[in-house]
């Protein structure tokens, strides 16, 4: 059984953001896959890499669309997502160290913060960047 799936409630209709939240669903998932099937350290290392930086390329894209028109919560959204960007990068640094494995904490922490990120802080979102036409 999958850990963590893309789920209706998670569509906005603005289909840059959806694709990219459906990759990051989908990026959480491998990596559990990889722990749960002990996959090796640098398979989960790349897995750890590939989810940060496709994180970041999401976040600036939101970001764009925030500040290009206006968006007065800008700074509280863009705080959530530094400090996402930090914790995750945290744990990276542990799994290089070699100090900790990626356990089940930090996985049911990813997706619980992205379910919640995307079911509130993005929503509020949606209605602005649909005024301004973004898809
Ligand atoms: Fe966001």
């Amino acid at each position: 059984m999958a850990f963590f799936t893309w789920q209706s409630k998670f569509n906005f209709d603005i289909e840059s953001i959806d694709t990219d939240h459906k990759k990051l669903v989908s990026l959480i998932d491998d990596l559990y896959t990889a722990m749960s099937q002990g996959q090796a350290k640098a398979i989960i290392q790349g897995v750890v890499k590939e989810l940060i930086d496709y994180t970041r390329v999401h976040f600036r894209r939101e970001e764009f669309y925030m500040k290009s028109t206006g968006y007065s919560d800008y700074e509280n959204h863009k705080k959530a997502h530094d400090t996402f960007i930090d914790q995750v990068h945290h744990y990276q640094q542990k799994l290089d160290q070699g100090k900790d494995n990626i356990s089940i904490d930090v996985l049911t922490f990813l997706r619980e913060w992205l379910s919640e990120h995307i079911l509130n802080t993005d929503k509020k979102l949606v209605p602005h960047l649909k005024n301004y036409g973004i898809k």
